[in-house]
């Protein structure tokens, strides 16, 4: 077997390992709902744009995504 061929799992795996790391320094979840008593009340979506929208008081940051679907990244906090 040349060498190379025996070097090829080696790659693989450090291949791997590059990728891994690359998400796990990248990845940033939704920030969770916290449950106080602004939040539970809340109606969803519009009750949320009236603090969070960019008229609100919270407004979402600007490279936030422009979709209205909260819970779709947002989990309660539990
Ligand atoms: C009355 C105003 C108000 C309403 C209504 C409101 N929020 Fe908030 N929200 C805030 C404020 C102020 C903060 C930041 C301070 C805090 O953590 O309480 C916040 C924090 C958050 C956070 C956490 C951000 C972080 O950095 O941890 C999320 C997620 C969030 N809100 C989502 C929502 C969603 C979804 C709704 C609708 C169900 C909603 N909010 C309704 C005022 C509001
Ligand atoms: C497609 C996924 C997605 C949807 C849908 C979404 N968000 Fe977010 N939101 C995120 C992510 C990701 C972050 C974290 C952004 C960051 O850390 O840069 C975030 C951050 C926030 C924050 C915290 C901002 C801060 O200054 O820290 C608030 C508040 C928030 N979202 C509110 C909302 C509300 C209200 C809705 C619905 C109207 C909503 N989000 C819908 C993905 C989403």
């Amino acid at each position: 077997m040349s060498t190379a061929r025996r070097r090829l799992p080696l790659l693989v795996l450090a291949a791997g390992i590059v990728v891994v790391a690359v998400v796990m320094f990248t990845y940033h979840p939704a920030p969770v709902i916290p449950r106080d008593r602004d939040h539970v009340a809340a109606g969803l979506p519009e009750g949320c744009l009236l603090c969070h929208g960019p008229a609100g008081r919270a407004p979402r940051p600007d490279d936030h995504p422009i979709s209205q679907a909260c819970l779709s990244c947002h989990r309660w906090k539990p």
